[in-house]
C-alpha cells in the first residue's frame, strides 16, 4: 500500500499537530488570489473554485464585481452557468436571483416579495490586474502591500503559476529559513526578526548580511553591490507573502542607486497534497522601459532562488521535532500562523469549524 508522505513514518517520528500550521482542512481568513481582472466582462458570471471552495462571481452592467458561494440554495446549481442582469445573478434552473450581498430577490414562482432565502457573499477586490477574495462578507484589512512601494503606483508582471507537493504554509518558510540559506543558496546572513503586530494578521522579517565572498563570483557580485545586503519577507493572513531583495545594496559600494526588486507569492490548495503558488513581480511604476528592464531582473532573481531549492518541496515531511536556536525565525513564523483564525471555507474537521457545522446541520435535518 502507498502511503502519502503525510502518513508515513508516524510511528517513527511523530509530529506534534497544530492548530493551523500545516493544516490541509483549515483555510485562514485572507486574501485568495483568484483569476485575471480581464477575464471577467461586464454582465457575465463564472463559476471558480479557490482555496477549495466554489463561488460564482459576476460583474454587474455597471462594472462591479460580486463573489457568492458557487451552488445555488435552492438545489444546488451551478451559479456560474446563470445569467447576470443587472447588478444580480439568476440561477440558470429555476431562475431565482440573487444580489450582490447574496439575498434572494426573485422566485419567479412565487408571488410574495418579501424572501427570506439569503446565500453566503464575500468580500472581493480588484489588485495588481488580478481578482482576490476574503472568506467573509468583510475583509478587516485591505490586500497586502509591499512596505517599500505603499502609496506608490506600480507596474505588475504575473509569473505562471506553480504546484508544490507540500502545503504552503511550509512553502512560505523557504525565504526565513536562516540555515538552508548558506547551506543551499551560499548566503550568510544575520537574521533581525522583527514582528509587527500592528497590523492584523501580518508578520514583517528581515533579514541582513554580508555579501559572501569565497568564490569567484561571488566577490565579483561584492565588488558590484557592496559589502552589505539586505532582504525582507512579509506574510498576511498565511496565504500572501511579499519578498523585497537586493535591499541597501551600493553601486560598486558607494552608490545607493540600485533599485529594490519586489514579488508577491500568493498561495492556495484546492485539494490536499497540493499547493498553487501565484507568483506576481512589482516595481514602482517609473516609465515603461525601465519598469520592464526592473521586472525582467526580478523574474531572473525569482527563478535563480526557485531553481536551487525546487526539489526540497516534492516529498518533504515537515517536522519541529528538532529545531535549533538558529532556526528561531522558523518557530515566531510557525506561531504566526498558528495565532491566524480559520474561515467559513475550512473543511468540517478543522479545529473550531467541527461544532459550528454540526450545530447548522442540526438545524436543517
Ligand atoms: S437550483 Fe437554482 S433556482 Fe433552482
Ligand atoms: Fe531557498
Amino acid at each position: 500500500m502507498k502511503l502519502s508522505s503525510k502518513n508515513q513514518n508516524n510511528i517513527t517520528q511523530p509530529r506534534p499537530e497544530f492548530k493551523i500550521f500545516n493544516r490541509w482542512d483549515v483555510v485562514t481568513n485572507g486574501w485568495y488570489q483568484v483569476l485575471d481582472s480581464k477575464k471577467i466582462k461586464k454582465g457575465k458570471a463564472i463559476g471558480v473554485d479557490v482555496a477549495g471552495q466554489h463561488l460564482v462571481l459576476f460583474r454587474g452592467e455597471s462594472g462591479a464585481l460580486y463573489a457568492l458561494d458557487g451552488f445555488c440554495p435552492h438545489m444546488g446549481v451551478d451559479l456560474g452557468i446563470g445569467k447576470v442582469v443587472g447588478e444580480e445573478v439568476r440561477c440558470f434552473f429555476h431562475h431565482w436571483k440573487f444580489d450582490g450581498k447574496g439575498q434572494c430577490s426573485d422566485i419567479p414562482c412565487l408571488s410574495e416579495k418579501k424572501l427570506e432565502i439569503k446565500t453566503s457573499a464575500y468580500c472581493v477586490q480588484e489588485k495588481y490586474g488580478k481578482i482576490w477574495v476574503y472568506p467573509s462578507s468583510k475583509a478587516p484589512y485591505e490586500i497586502l502591500e509591499v512596505p517599500e512601494l505603499k502609496g506608490h503606483e506600480v507596474t505588475v508582471s504575473h509569473g505562471k503559476s506553480y504546484k508544490r507537493k507540500c502545503h504552503f504554509h511550509v512553502t512560505m518558510i523557504n525565504g526565513i529559513d536562516p540555515q538552508h540559506l548558506s547551506t543551499v543558496h551560499n548566503i550568510n546572513m544575520n537574521m533581525n526578526v522583527a514582528i509587527d503586530s500592528s497590523e492584523k494578521d501580518t508578520i514583517d522579517i528581515e533579514l541582513e548580511g554580508q555579501t559572501p565572498s569565497s568564490r569567484t563570483s561571488e566577490r565579483v557580485v561584492k565588488a558590484l553591490l557592496g559589502d552589505r545586503y539586505a532582504y525582507s519577507m512579509k506574510y498576511q493572513g498565511g496565504c500572501l507573502a511579499a519578498l523585497s531583495v537586493m535591499k541597501g545594496v551600493k553601486l560598486f559600494n558607494k552608490w545607493e542607486v540600485l533599485p529594490t526588486l519586489h514579488m508577491l507569492f500568493a498561495y492556495q490548495s484546492h485539494i490536499e497534497g497540493e499547493t498553487i503558488v501565484q507568483p506576481i513581480f512589482l516595481t514602482k511604476k517609473r516609465n515603461f522601459f525601465i519598469d520592464r528592464i526592473l521586472l525582467f531582473f526580478t523574474k531572473m532573481a525569482f527563478k535563480m532562488l526557485q531553481g536551487e531549492d525546487g526539489e526540497v518541496y516534492e516529498n518533504i515531511r515537515f517536522n519541529t521535532q528538532n529545531l535549533l536556536p538558529i532556526d528561531a525565525p522558523v518557530s515566531k513564523y510557525i506561531k504566526y500562523i498558528n495565532s491566524l483564525t480559520p474561515s467559513v471555507w475550512s473543511r468540517e474537521s478543522a479545529p473550531e469549524i467541527k461544532s459550528s457545522m454540526r450545530k447548522k446541520r442540526e438545524l436543517t435535518v
